[in-house]
């Protein structure tokens, strides 16, 4: 008897701790550097405090990572795209991925 309840507690122990470790990583994602790039325009959590500057926090990776290769080749354009275009041009195809797991992991809010 005592046998049974001391291994029904270890047992949800263990659970609680793999539980745990598999939500660690979306919870303490450490932004990649580049991300101080970002912020001053996308906000430092991935919501811009401008007006006409969209939030990136919460969106689709793929998403993320096929707009900023599109403004990177000039695909994407308008007068604030030109803005894009000149950040994006300085990332590796590393740093998109990089940079689009973290937003998508961010919380929109
Ligand atoms: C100087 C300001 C500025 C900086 C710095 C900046 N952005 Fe942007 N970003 C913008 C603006 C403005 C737009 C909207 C462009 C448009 O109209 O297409 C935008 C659009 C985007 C979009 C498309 C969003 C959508 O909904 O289509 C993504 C993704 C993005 N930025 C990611 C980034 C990432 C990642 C960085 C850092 C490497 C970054 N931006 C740095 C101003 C900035």
């Amino acid at each position: 008897m005592q046998d049974a309840i001391f291994k029904s507690r270890t047992i949800a122990g263990a659970v609680a701790m793999i539980v745990g470790l598999a939500a660690a990583p979306a919870a303490f994602a450490s932004p990649p550097a580049l991300a101080g790039l970002c912020a001053s325009c996308h906000g430092t959590n991935g919501i811009s405090p401008y007006p006409t500057y969209p939030n990136i926090a919460g969106q689709k990776e793929g998403y993320i990572a096929y707009a900023l290769r599109q403004y990177q080749t000039h695909q994407r354009l308008g007068s604030q795209a030109s803005i894009m275009a000149a950040v994006a041009g300085q990332l590796s195809a590393d740093d998109i991925k990089a940079l689009a797991t973290y937003y998508a992991s961010l919380s929109a809010q």
